[in-house]
């Protein structure tokens, strides 16, 4: 008895030893340097969970706050069950992004978009030729003859029908502006009842999806994986649909295969399929919240919103017929619009721009970042008093005088920068722009008790409703 009651003891002892070893492992990690300062948190969640707790989506979250006092701009901590570089340093990030090729996002959330087979996460000749196609269709000259239609006719529609019932959901109605437009691109028209089904996919997308990306029943990210496989499965047989019965593809998949047929890439089934899902998740992922959290802030700022009424009853009255569709030299002229995009843009972007994976350590002062380590890069620029005077007061005057359609220079980098700076930063600004003008064709405001809190997406706790009516409408 006495000799079992000792092996148990050996036992237990051995397992808090080798416990004790892993902890210290996980909280040591090894580095050819001197890791830049920081905890790694608990085992295996690291600080997820104070890092998404939600914050007032117009400043830095107490994690990075308190972080910056106790460090300084640049720490180490773990997140998403990877290791993690912070850094608020402006001229770090530029170089990271220009000389960083490997997206840094961590394994647990590579996953939700195809690790292997996505040209989006890898680092090679097939990534640049990937978005070389994608600007075919996402560049100006692709917005200007084949988008900029289309966003225009479903606004108009999806607005004045909501118009009748007197709400409109910005989030979601902008959510189906992107689906429908970028869905006709990609693959033609769809039969109605697939498209529905493709639509329905996205209810399995739950806004919180993002916030624990371990796969357990019941939340987000398993549901988001189901609704991925849905997604993928759909979209495929879709395509082998048409390809055998010589269907008509959209313009966007007739880009891909016509390079296709060219033979200097392939691209095979499943890269295209996968290319074609990150591009409507990170669509949708995106623009609508950006868009919400723009409708909320113009709603209290009455001068904000009286200049936009003028800037948009001005092109509609130069118009002949007042249903005249948008042309390109209507956005064009769009100068305060623009201004407001550009303003919610940067006082929004609390979160990190910048996403790299090195491949080798990098130097920083007397610190290593080491290789495979995942980097963030926050936009600290924004919020720096020499470059934006009161920068956490939203003010698109600001912008006046500048190039309102840049959309990235040194102190401004809402879309990220270098090798993989968005493919979709015009396309989103122009959507935001005619949905707005829109929306200012009608009387309309926002509840006042409406909040925008972030948990690394923008979130709208009580909803993102507008009040609208045709009263006025111009
Ligand atoms: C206001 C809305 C949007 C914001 C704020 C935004 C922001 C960003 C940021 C910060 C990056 C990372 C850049 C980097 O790591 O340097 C990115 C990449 C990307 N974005 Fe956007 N994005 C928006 C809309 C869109 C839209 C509408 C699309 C597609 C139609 C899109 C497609 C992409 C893609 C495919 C990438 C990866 C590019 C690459 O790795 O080469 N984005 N975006």
């Amino acid at each position: 008895m006495e000799a079992i009651y000792k092996l148990w003891i050996v036992i237990v002892s051995l397992i808090v030893v080798k416990l004790c070893h892993l902890i210290y492992q996980w909280s040591n990690p090894k580095c050819n340097g001197k890791l830049p300062p920081g905890s790694m948190g608990f085992p295996i969640i690291g600080e997820t969970i104070e890092f998404m707790k939600p914050h007032d989506a117009l400043q830095y979250s107490n994690f990075l706050k308190k972080r910056i006092l106790r460090h300084g701009p640049l720490f180490r901590t773990s997140l998403f069950g990877g290791k993690v570089i912070i850094s608020t340093d402006n001229e770090l990030n530029m170089e990271m992004a220009k000389t960083n090729r490997i997206p840094g996002i961590t394994k647990s959330l590579a996953r939700l978009f195809g690790e292997d087979n996505n040209l989006f996460l890898q680092s090679t000749e097939s990534h640049k030729h990937a978005r070389n196609l994608t600007l075919q269709l996402l560049g100006s000259q692709g917005l200007k003859l084949r988008i900029l239609e289309d966003i225009d006719i479903l606004a108009r529609t999806y607005m004045s029908e909501e118009a009748r019932n007197g709400t409109l959901d910005v989030k979601e109605t902008a959510s189906k502006i992107i689906i429908e437009c970028l869905g006709k691109k990609v693959m033609g028209n769809m039969e109605p009842e697939a498209a529905k089904k493709l639509a329905l996919c996205w209810r399995y997308f739950p806004s919180g999806w993002f916030r624990l990306p371990f796969k357990i029943p019941g939340m987000g990210i398993y549901n988001m994986m189901k609704a991925r496989k849905t997604m993928k499965k759909l979209l495929k047989e879709e395509v082998l649909k048409k390809r055998a019965s010589g269907e008509e593809f959209g313009e966007f998949f007739k880009i891909i295969f016509g390079e296709n047929k060219g033979g200097k890439e392939r691209m095979s089934m499943d890269h295209v399929i996968e290319y074609i899902y990150t591009f409507f998740v990170i669509a949708n992922e995106t623009t609508p919240r950006i868009l919400a959290a723009t409708i909320k802030l113009i709603s209290e700022n009455s001068e904000v919103m009286q200049e936009l009424q003028r800037e948009h009853a001005r092109i509609v009255g130069d118009k002949t017929a007042k249903q005249a569709s948008l042309t390109w030299e209507d956005y064009k002229s769009m100068t305060f619009t623009n201004m407001v995009i550009n303003e919610s843009l940067r006082i929004s972007t609390t979160v990190p721009v910048i996403l790299r994976k090195p491949d080798h350590d990098i130097k920083v002062g007397d610190y290593t970042i080491p290789a495979g380590w995942n980097f963030m890069g926050y936009p600290s620029v924004h919020f720096n008093p020499e470059k934006y005077e009161d920068p956490l007061v939203f003010n698109p005057w600001r912008w006046k005088g500048k190039d309102v359609d840049a959309i990235l220079s040194k102190n401004y980098v809402p879309f990220g920068a270098g090798p993989r700076l968005c493919v979709g930063a015009y396309f989103a600004k122009l959507l935001m722009a005619i949905f707005i003008h829109h929306l200012c064709r009608y009387r309309w405001s926002m509840k006042a008790d409406i909040t925008i809190t972030r948990s690394y997406m923008l979130m709208f706790p009580r909803g993102c409703d507008v009040q609208i009516s045709e009263e006025n409408k111009v």
